[in-house]
């Protein structure tokens, strides 16, 4: 049997902004690693490592996209320093970091929302588990900037969610 449905044939900007997105997700893996290295409250280091793995695992959701269109990512090397770059710019105590990122978080979901209107509709699962990384993260963020104890479940469960591979 033939398929007969129509493939959308990605746009340049489509490629270029889900290479772009993916090697952000990879820098801030780094990034929440490096804080979590000086993080001096173990309840901070936990927390500042899922966000971390919540990254990779953004990461790893829109890998097989990247792979797909043989997109060229900067190293790993050179993101993952990049990453650490970032984090010593960040100087801050837990309360300020949570609330910036509170106040930036809102618009990556726009940005990864308009990243699924130019996806081809066979790309949206894997975008959609990129942008729910972002969801999670900011109901980590409202839950613990108004003390929830279980502040961390968000992530975890994110962390459960099965990627796709081909
Ligand atoms: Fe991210």
């Amino acid at each position: 049997m033939v398929n007969l449905t129509p493939t959308m044939a990605p746009t340049q900007a489509y490629l270029d902004t889900l290479l772009l997105y993916y090697e952000e997700e990879i820098e801030g893996e780094a990034y929440f690693q490096a804080l979590a290295d000086v993080a001096k409250k173990p309840d901070h280091r936990n927390k500042l490592h899922l966000l971390a793995k919540v990254e990779r695992h953004a990461a790893s959701a829109t890998l097989p996209l990247v792979l797909k269109y043989r997109l060229r990512p900067r190293s790993d090397a050179e993101l993952l320093s990049s990453g650490q770059v970032q984090a010593r710019m960040t100087n801050e105590p837990w309360e300020s970091l949570l609330a910036d990122m509170a106040l930036t978080y809102p618009g990556y979901i726009e940005d990864f929302l308009r990243l699924e209107t130019m996806a081809p509709p066979e790309d949206l699962p894997r975008l959609r588990l990129l942008t729910a990384h972002e969801t999670v993260a900011i109901a980590f963020l409202d839950l613990e900037i108004s003390g929830a104890p279980d502040s961390a479940a968000p992530l975890e469960a994110y962390l459960k969610e099965d990627i796709i591979w081909e």
